[in-house]
This record gives structure tokens, C-alpha cells and sequence, in this order.
């Protein structure tokens, strides 16, 4: 039987057909969910069949001590994903510490077990106790089972139910985050070493490939100033750094995976992204923002993440004229102040889990603003307690979507009355 080169092409699928967009430094497209690689086109993300994705999801933290996604003592992963996928989010937030993949090259390429992780980060007794309640909810792991083989498994589940997955480098020393004291609060900071930390954003893009779910990736979580490094704080904690570290971390993660989208965060617990979306000078320094100059081959990859937590805010006003100026102007190329369109997200929020707390303007005031901006977003957090946080070993989570062992959701009033409308408001995808 002969073929023809036509033939041949048309039979290897739409990667030849349909891929008329794609450059060549772009993976292969998908022809099966999630449609990737994603792009940004304009101030929307889209699947590569030119569909509009928006996340409506919630954080998983996984860059606690124990540097495995919390909970999984108390509920399987399967059943994490499924609380998320009964509410009709399309993702999650999946944090992780450079520290992980440090021990992984100090370790010549072998990752720490689930087991010795537990017990390093909990000590001989309870480390042992909880890693045998997190291997009776999850019996298809065992005493061979690596940190990164829980968070494949995670993307696997999430691949499953069709949850994308956004990979967030969250700290460089496994901890809870983030205060300006930590030691990870800018490039350069005592445990923040920009080497390592481009080396883990390459690290996991790489790994990343294998994991169908995985759509985008951060940068970093909340920069913020180093207050006890007053030399760093006042030669380096400025936009004219930002700009040069945040050009190095984004050229680290598309080198090594030209797919997932690429987010980038902004100073002051990335509240703000101002001189990135208005143009100005990135100072001290004159320079400004060039998506095409900053980011060659992939300025079409770059997506805006904020945080907001103005808890105690009395209106709508104070939150709505904040969240536009600090970021959400750059969905507003019509304004003659946007110099840079993106898509902008909501990367964090979050609230006391409470009958009545989400009632309150801040919750109420920011699940309108993104509705009315088909904004993404992911709330702070799914969880009902750490493994350890600040010190306290299972600590409760008051702000978390679920009860203490993970069962059951905290406020059933907020996810009846508040969450699951705001999910119906706002993904896409
Ligand atoms: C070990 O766990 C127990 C509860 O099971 C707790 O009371 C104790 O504080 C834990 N130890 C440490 C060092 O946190």
C-alpha cells in the first residue's frame, strides 16, 4: 500500500491541519481536553482551538514542611478533586517549594520519600502517625512513594476531572508564607537564591509535561520587601529588579516547557502590577515594560496575577477603584492609561469560613467585580487544617473551604449562597 505525503500529514492528526497559529517552538497541540497549549490573546486566555478559559478555582498549598499538597491524611486526592469538581471549578492552584526539587539535586536527582519528608518535617512520632493515616486514605502509594509522585498523582486525578492546573512557586524554604522577615521575600533574600530558583521553575516545567492538567505556571508568590535586609530592600527591592529576575524566571520555565501559560505577580505581596499595565518607567531604572522585547518568542504567554486582602474594606468602592488600579486596568485597553493589555487574576482572596462572613462587603464586593469582569480566579484555600504551619502541627484552617479532616465544607452557607454562584458567574473552559 503506498501513502502520499498528504495522506500522512492528514493522518497524523491536527497538529498539521489545525496548527496553522502555532510557532514552532510550541508543543504539539492537543486534540483532547484541556486543548492545549493555552495563549493569551489580548486580555482573554484560550485553548488552542481559540476557546475562552477562565479559572474558577481554589489554591491546594503543597509547599508546607512536609512539601506534599496538604490534607492527604484525612481525604484521598480523588476526593479533594471531587469536592472542588462538585462545586464546577475548572482548577486549582497547586504551590510547591524550591526547596523540594534543592534536595532533589543534592540528593544526585532522587527525590525525598513521603515517609522521610513526613517524619523530617514532624518529628519520628507523629511524622510516622500521620504519614500511616496519609497511606490508609491513599493506598495506592507506599513506602517508595516520592513527593513528586503525590503531586503527579494530583495532576493525574486532576487530568481525570478535568481540572487545569495552575503550578505556583509559592517560597524557596518549605514554610508557610509569607511574611517580609521569612527570608523569601525578594530575589536575593537569605533563602530566596535566584539560581536555585530559576533552576526549580525549569525543573518543574520540565516535569510538568508529563502532567496532561497542567496549563500554567507563576513565577513566584508575593514578592515582598525584605525588611531585615536593608541593603536589599533599598538597592533592590524595586521594579527595575522585578523586571530583570522576572524576564530570567519566565525564559527558565519556556525554555524548558514552551506551553503553560506564564504568570507574573507583582510587588507588595503582589498586590499590585501598576507599571507593568500603565507603561511607566520600572524604576529606578527608565526602562518599561515590552511583553515583545522582555519575553522574545513568547509574548503572546503572559498573564497578570493580583491578591486582595482587604478584609475589613466597609463598601464596594474602596475594593472595586483598588482591584482596577492595581491590575485590573490591564483587562481595560479601551483606557487611555492601559499601555498593556492581559488577562488578570485573582490569584488569591479568601475569608473566615463562617455562616455569615461572606455576606460581608469584602467577599460580596469582590465575587460581583470579578462576575462583571469574567475575571479568574482562585480563593484561599482548599483546606481544612495543615500538616504543620508556623510550628503547630495539624493547625486549623478557619479560612479554609473545608472542616478540619477535610470532610465536609466548613460554611455550607457560603458554598450554597456565595461560592457556587460565583463559580457559575465566572468559568469558562
Ligand atoms: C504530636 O502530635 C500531638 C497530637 O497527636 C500533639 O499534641 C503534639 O504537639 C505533636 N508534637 C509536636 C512536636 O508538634
Amino acid at each position: 500500500m503506498k501513502f502520499s505525503l498528504a495522506s500522512l500529514l492528514a493522518l497524523s492528526s491536527g497538529v498539521f491541519t489545525l496548527g496553522a497559529w502555532a510557532s514552532p517552538v510550541q508543543e504539539a497541540r492537543q486534540d483532547a481536553w484541556p486543548y492545549g497549549p493555552f495563549v493569551v490573546d489580548g486580555t482573554e486566555m484560550k485553548n488552542a482551538r481559540g476557546d475562552t478559559i477562565v479559572y474558577a478555582g481554589a489554591n491546594w498549598p503543597g509547599h508546607g514542611e512536609v512539601m506534599i499538597p496538604e490534607g492527604l491524611q484525612y481525604q484521598s486526592i480523588e476526593g479533594v478533586v471531587s469536592k472542588l469538581k462538585s462545586l464546577g471549578m475548572n482548577s486549582i492552584r497547586l504551590t510547591y517549594a524550591i526547596e523540594m526539587i534543592d534536595d532533589i539535586y543534592a540528593n544526585g536527582g532522587k527525590d525525598t520519600t513521603v515517609q522521610d519528608s513526613f517524619i523530617n518535617a514532624l518529628g519520628q512520632a507523629n511524622g510516622t502517625a500521620v504519614y500511616q493515616k496519609f497511606l490508609a486514605k491513599n493506598p495506592s502509594f507506599g513506602d517508595s512513594t516520592t513527593r513528586l509522585q503525590v503531586f503527579d498523582a494530583v495532576a493525574a486525578e486532576c487530568a481525570k476531572q478535568q481540572i487545569h492546573v495552575h503550578l505556583d512557586n509559592h517560597m524557596s524554604r518549605a514554610a508557610w508564607c509569607c511574611s517580609t522577615t521569612d527570608g523569601n521575600a525578594w530575589f536575593g533574600d537569605k533563602d530566596f537564591v535566584v539560581a536555585n530558583w530559576l533552576r526549580g521553575l525549569a525543573y518543574m516545567a520540565d516535569h510538568g509535561k508529563a502532567w496532561t492538567a497542567l496549563t500554567s505556571m507563576s513565577l513566584r508568590n508575593e514578592l515582598r520587601t525584605p525588611a531585615d535586609d536593608s541593603t536589599l530592600s533599598s538597592q533592590s527591592y524595586n521594579w527595575r529588579d522585578w523586571y530583570a529576575n522576572v524576564k530570567e524566571g519566565a525564559k527558565s520555565i519556556n525554555d524548558a516547557n514552551p506551553a503553560p501559560l506564564i504568570f507574573l505577580s507583582g510587588l507588595d505581596f503582589d498586590t499590585w502590577v501598576t507599571p507593568v499595565v500603565q507603561g511607566t518607567a520600572l524604576t529606578p531604572g527608565s526602562e518599561t515594560f515590552s511583553a515583545a522585547g522582555g519575553f522574545p518568542g513568547f509574548a503572546d504567554k503572559l498573564v497578570l496575577e493580583i491578591h486582595n486582602y482587604e478584609n475589613n474594606a466597609g463598601s464596594c468602592s474602596s475594593i472595586n477603584n483598588n482591584l482596577y488600579s492595581k491590575g485590573f486596568q490591564a483587562m481595560h485597553p479601551d483606557d487611555s492609561a492601559t499601555k498593556n493589555a492581559f488577562p488578570v487574576l485573582l490569584t488569591e482572596f479568601g475569608f473566615q469560613q463562617t455562616a455569615t462572613e461572606w455576606q460581608r462587603p469584602y467577599a460580596s464586593c469582590i465575587a460581583s467585580y470579578l462576575a462583571d469582569q469574567k475575571a479568574g480566579w482562585f480563593i484561599w484555600v482548599v483546606a481544612g487544617s495543615y500538616y504543620t504551619r508556623s510550628g503547630t502541627q495539624d493547625f486549623e484552617e478557619t479560612w479554609g473551604l473545608l472542616t478540619h479532616d477535610w470532610s465536609d465544607w466548613r460554611s455550607p452557607e457560603y458554598i450554597e449562597g456565595g461560592l457556587k454562584p460565583l463559580v457559575a458567574n465566572t468559568a469558562q473552559g
